[in-house]
């Protein structure tokens, strides 16, 4: 089984909406890499919810024509949808029910972040209350939350809960320090994560490719694994189904 055409789940890769692309020509350049590690499909996911999002919707949604345009001329083969990473406050499911906040390409799934030292009570409340509006939450880079990374029975808790589990790619290589890397090692062994993205922000130190994590997962865990994080459960977002 060969593992090409990955899709990446969370990716700034909209120009000056948020704190990723910060130009057309920057962003160009991520769909470059991007294509040029393996992946064929991104979900763009700006900021929505936090002193990083820099952009009203209907902007965001301008700026994603615009790069689409360009994508479907110079890579056919590259697929792009529109997202947006939750940062998570009272208020979030009323706002995605009626639109301000956007989904995952139009599906009932929500990508939602919180903050670092974020309590576990917090983070599983609030979950909930996206779960209660009627969206599937995927918790984003959750090796990132101390009290999560620092016990991970509370992502067990989540995942029992119907939460999704999303890693960076950075983390499953040591790029982000050893406690992510530590945390990511427990979360794979155990099989509790769901997705690896890149977070991709920029053209050099968060770069938009997952191709070196997938390969280290194919190696250590098998390739099986590594293609339901990179390929398969990523495609069941787009088509708007249900992962068991
Ligand atoms: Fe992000």
């Amino acid at each position: 089984m060969s593992i090409l055409g990955f899709t990446d789940i969370h990716c700034h890769i909209i120009p000056t909406v948020d704190d990723g692309a910060q130009s057309m020509e920057q962003a160009q350049e991520m769909i470059r890499i991007a294509y040029a590690g393996d992946t064929r499909r991104i979900i763009a996911t700006p900021h929505y919810g936090t002193s990083r999002a820099k952009a009203s919707a209907g902007i965001i949604v301008t700026r994603f024509r615009e790069l689409l345009r360009w994508t479907k001329d110079n890579y056919p083969e590259m697929e792009l949808f529109l997202g947006q990473e939750l940062s998570y406050r009272h208020g979030l499911d009323e706002q995605l029910k009626r639109g301000a906040a956007f989904s995952m390409a139009d599906s009932h799934y929500a990508l939602v972040e919180f903050q670092p030292d974020d309590e576990y009570s917090r983070i599983r409340q609030g979950l909930q209350a996206v779960q209660m509006a009627g969206y599937w939450p995927i918790l984003a880079h959750a090796e990132r939350c101390q009290r999560l990374a620092a016990n991970v029975d509370y992502i067990e808790e989540l995942v029992h809960m119907g939460v999704y589990i999303q890693i960076n790619a950075k983390s499953v290589t040591g790029e982000n320090g050893w406690q992510c890397k530590s945390c990511t090692k427990k979360l794979l062994k155990r099989e509790l994560v769901h997705f690896v993205a890149s977070d991709g922000h920029d053209t050099k130190k968060r770069i938009p490719s997952i191709q070196k994590a997938i390969f280290h997962i194919s190696s250590r865990y098998g390739k099986k694994y590594a293609l339901k994080l990179s390929v398969v459960n990523p495609g069941k977002v787009i088509a708007d189904e249900f992962i068991e």
